[in-house]
């Protein structure tokens, strides 16, 4: 029997000390002498004050010894949202940055993915860049696989493995004249991405959800693009893609679809920006597409690592925020040679003060707000912020552990008086990794 202020609710984990997260109305807000519980189930039940110990416990029934207390360095901050990245590029990240896309994509990416058909390749880098990801504070990541339905699925699988929360998308692209044997035709790649939606579901996944995955419009036919925004709508599913990226790119979808109002009207004939849509850079948008992204409520993923490595644009991420398109962040390795968030954050900064550089006037973002960005509106930017972005009662406990002077840190913390030292310098600050309340880094090994 529980008295009636004691909850039924079963508490796992209680942890106190700092708590580091964005909300709508504040883009950092530092919870000091915090008190969380996380549930059976991985969500968090209360947030309290630390000096509520004694009735929080009483209520919640939890031991008032068995809570977690952070040292003094450490805080928590909400897991990060990696809005756009390729597993299937992970294996080349970090090289092959000398082309702009579009020979890029012939030259290196094409022929890599084609490996995907053998499904331990596809192994062998999915399982490293699940993991990498994870260990960076990626908790939850949309993911491009390749063409190839098993080893798509296999992605699904290593993800579930690892505890990482993802969205994942079978490519599909029925138009590939430079490398002519990474290509589908439109029947199969209709065909292939009902049976990866159906395989991915059947498997019942908590964390995992599958991702309707038009490479870009030059990759696809129209009559593709018309089954699969069918397929999307049919089954509320997600939709990721890529969109003016380039300029070179932004002609050529002039000239291959020339009775479309914009590359934006390109999809939205064919019922793919929805408000569970996410394209990638959006770099070259003019006002009108951004109003038809924020009529639709579909998002933009930022990718500045991938913008000025591939030489491709700078987004102008206030122009976005002002047009209130929900905007989060992306590593799109290997356009982008970092598979760090952290790594986001910085070149999102980056390009923010170079357009201060060219314009004086132009109002920068701030890093409270890019922090905002890799968290909150990630999660918002992928539909997914009932479940995660912030510490509120009722989402799920997706968090950093992070230790601001870890042994082997990468920068000398030096004491200036008081206060807490709050700010993540590396990624190698990332103490524990949290999805669902459960522990998901350090690694445990399995048998
Ligand atoms: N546009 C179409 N495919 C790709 C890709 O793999 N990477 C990037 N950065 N842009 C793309
Ligand atoms: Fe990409």
């Amino acid at each position: 029997m529980t008295s009636s202020n004691e909850s039924t609710v079963d508490i796992a984990h209680v942890y106190r000390g700092t708590f580091v997260h964005s909300t709508d109305h504040t883009a950092v807000e530092i919870l000091e002498d915090r008190l969380l519980g996380v549930d059976t189930e991985g969500k968090i039940a209360f947030i309290g004050s630390g000096q509520e110990v004694y009735s929080l416990s009483q209520k919640w029934r939890f031991e008032a010894l068995a809570v977690t207390q952070l040292g003094q360095y450490e805080f928590f901050m909400p897991g990060m949202v990696d809005t756009h990245i390729h597993a299937s590029q992970y294996s080349y990240a970090g090289t092959a940055l000398d082309l702009p896309l579009l020979q890029w994509l012939n030259t290196y990416t094409f022929p890599v993915e084609a490996c995907y058909k053998d499904l331990g390749f596809a192994r062998n880098v999915y399982t490293h860049v699940v993991k990498r990801t994870l260990r960076n504070g990626t908790t939850t990541a949309c993911y491009f696989a390749t063409i190839h339905t098993d080893a798509s699925l296999l992605l699904g699988q290593i993800a579930n493995d690892f505890g990482q929360r993802a969205l994942v998308g079978k490519v599909c692209m029925d138009t590939n004249n430079f490398v002519p044997h990474y290509r589908e035709t439109p029947e199969e790649s209709h065909d292939e991405t009902n049976r990866f939606i159906s395989e991915l579901l059947e498997k019942k996944y908590p964390l995992v959800r599958p991702v309707v995955t038009p490479r870009f419009a030059p990759s696809c036919s129209a009559a593709l693009l018309g089954h699969l925004g069918e397929i999307a709508q049919n089954n509320h599913l997600h939709i990721q893609s890529h969109i003016s990226e380039t300029k070179e790119e932004v002609k050529l979808v002039k000239e291959l679809f020339p009775d479309y109002d914009s590359y934006t009207d390109v999809y939205h004939k064919h019922n793919l920006l929805t408000d569970k849509t996410v394209m990638a850079h959006g770099c070259h948008l003019t006002d009108e597409e951004l109003k038809l992204f924020r009529e639709k409520g579909a998002s933009i993923a930022h990718c500045p690592n991938s913008n000025i490595s591939l030489c491709s644009g700078m987004l102008d991420a206030r122009r976005v925020l002002n047009h209130k398109v929900k905007l989060g962040l992306g590593t799109d390795v290997a356009g982008g040679y970092s598979p760090s968030m952290l790594d986001a954050v910085r070149r999102t900064l980056d390009t923010s003060k170079v357009l201060t550089i060219q314009d004086p006037q132009y109002q920068t973002l701030t890093f409270e707000e890019v922090f905002r960005l890799a968290t909150l509106g990630g999660s918002q930017a992928l539909s997914l912020d009932e479940h995660t972005g912030n510490f509120k009662v009722g989402k799920d406990f997706d968090a950093l552990r992070v230790n601001t002077a870890i042994e082997g840190g990468p920068i000398d913390l030096i004491n200036h008086g008081e206060g807490p030292k709050v700010g993540t310098r590396d990624d190698r600050n990332i103490a524990e990794v949290y999805v669902a309340g459960k522990r998901v880094v350090p690694f445990v090994e399995r048998p």
